[in-house]
């Protein structure tokens, strides 16, 4: 085998539409991922990781045959065992795997569980579209089919979106039936769109007869036309869902979180019944122009459980998710304020071969004392050494020489001023603690 020269960035990239998190992006990953735990801790929620990969048809049974996340967008391959597995698109359809599977249903219901991780979808990459991308989601399971919990779920994205000064929130709610009145009003959609199918775009000419509520969904503009005309689902509700849909609402004026009933709302996955949402906010496109960017979305997915066996009467979930990805891009753009405080460190500078050998213990013992240390162990000269510190933004350099080493002492230098006093080794614990207190 030959070994390339170079294994640089003209060698080998990442796979289309992965990403890379970098160490400079970090303070804006760390920033959600300490908000995140906060609400979950606050609202009661459990954490909950799941396998990336799952047999495919976990998602192939649940998203639904005709959806374009399994028509087109997984990831699958077939296993050396043969096995078909994918690479999650999502997480709520592998979390109610995992409930039925390890029966969490004896745990206190209804359950309340939150994750967070990547997600993959084979999408043409663009702003805020990934191929892996992030999810943090809340999933309601187990218990009453109340709207309680539905109102809930929403509760919790709005306040983390809140806690992450996500402005401009706006929610989308509707209600897309039950399997007793939506097949009526699945009906009533194609009486209409009938006649219209000549005119409609290829994809719609198929949901027509494959998926009609996903005509609604149709970014065609001719398609957008016909829809303003189409009946609405509110109209076809059962009494059940008609009250659902009154209750969570009551719930939302109660909570005062400002929503919008959306009628043409239906979401691209088939688990849904009665609740649907969405939340958007306003973001600028690399042309300048302004548009509602998808930041979150969920629902009530009652037959999900059913059909991984949870039994009727403790089929109830309800959950929801926000795009890590787009939020953090959001964050960005508006330079949302991280309350990063300047956190006191000493940088510590070695010079010389013996000095770099007793260097190791000593900076043990500093941060056994507490003492934040940074260092650059492999560099020798003193001029590097300061530099770095600078870029580390460090309070005080710590400069021990073959003569400080041999005296068993420490330069202390404040690096803001430039003064810079010799303390013996025994009492430099001290009387770092005692400057960075100042
Ligand atoms: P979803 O609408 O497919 O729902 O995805 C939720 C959010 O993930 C979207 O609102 C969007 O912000 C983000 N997202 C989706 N695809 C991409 C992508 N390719 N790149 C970047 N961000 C993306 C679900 O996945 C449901 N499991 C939500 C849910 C939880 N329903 C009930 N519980």
């Amino acid at each position: 085998m030959s070994i390339p020269k170079k294994i640089g960035s003209q060698f080998i990239q990442s796979p289309k539409g992965m990403r890379d998190i970098l160490p400079q992006e970090q303070m804006w990953w760390d920033k959600f991922r300490r908000e995140l735990d906060f609400i979950s801790d606050y609202y009661n929620f459990i954490r909950i990781d799941t396998s990336l990969l799952e047999r495919a048809e976990v998602f192939e049974k649940s998203l639904g045959e005709t959806t374009d996340i399994v028509e087109k967008q997984m990831f699958v391959f077939k296993s050396r065992s043969g096995d078909r597995l994918a690479l999650r698109p999502e997480g709520t359809a592998s979390i109610v795997r995992a409930y039925a599977q390890h029966g969490l249903s004896h745990l206190g219901q209804p359950l309340k569980l939150f994750y967070s991780g990547p997600m993959f979808r084979r999408e043409q990459p663009q702003m805020g579209r990934f191929r892996q991308f992030y999810q943090a989601g809340f999933e309601i399971m187990g218990g009453e089919d109340d709207a309680i919990y539905d109102a809930q779920v929403i509760l919790v994205l709005f306040r983390l979106l809140e806690r992450l000064k996500i402005k401009n929130v706006t929610l989308h709610v509707n209600s897309i039936g039950c399997r007793v009145c939506r097949p009526n009003y699945r009906k009533r959609l194609v009486d209409y769109y009938r006649p219209l199918v000549p005119k409609l775009c290829k994809d719609c000419r198929r949901r027509v007869k494959e998926n009609p509520l996903r005509l609604l969904d149709c970014k065609n503009l001719v398609c957008q036309e016909y829809k303003q005309t189409a009946p609405i689902i509110v109209d076809s509700l059962c009494s059940s869902c008609n009250k659902h849909l009154k209750r969570l609402l009551e719930f939302l004026e109660e909570l005062r979180l400002p929503y919008q009933l959306d009628h043409y709302l239906v979401r691209g996955l088939d688990y849904y019944n009665k609740t649907v949402f969405e939340f958007f906010t306003e973001a600028t496109g690399e042309a300048g122009q302004k548009f509602d960017f998808a930041i979150g979305s969920g629902g009530r997915y009652d037959y999900l459980l059913e059909m991984f066996g949870v039994r009727q009467g403790q089929a109830s979930g309800v959950g929801g998710a926000l795009g890590v990805d787009r939020v953090i891009e959001v964050m960005k753009a508006t330079k949302v304020n991280l309350g990063l405080r300047h956190k006191s460190k000493v940088f510590f500078v070695n010079i010389g071969e013996v000095a770099k050998k007793k260097s190791f213990g000593l900076i043990e013992r500093l941060r056994d004392a507490g003492i934040m240390v940074v260092e650059s162990l492999g560099k020798d000269s003193l001029g590097a050494q300061l530099r770095s510190a600078n870029k580390e933004n460090a309070d005080y350099a710590l400069i021990f020489g073959q003569k400080e080493a041999f005296e068993e002492s420490m330069i202390v230098r404040d690096l803001k001023n430039g003064v810079q006093e010799t303390v013996p080794l025994k009492n430099l614990i001290n009387e770092v603690k005692r400057r960075m207190k100042q």
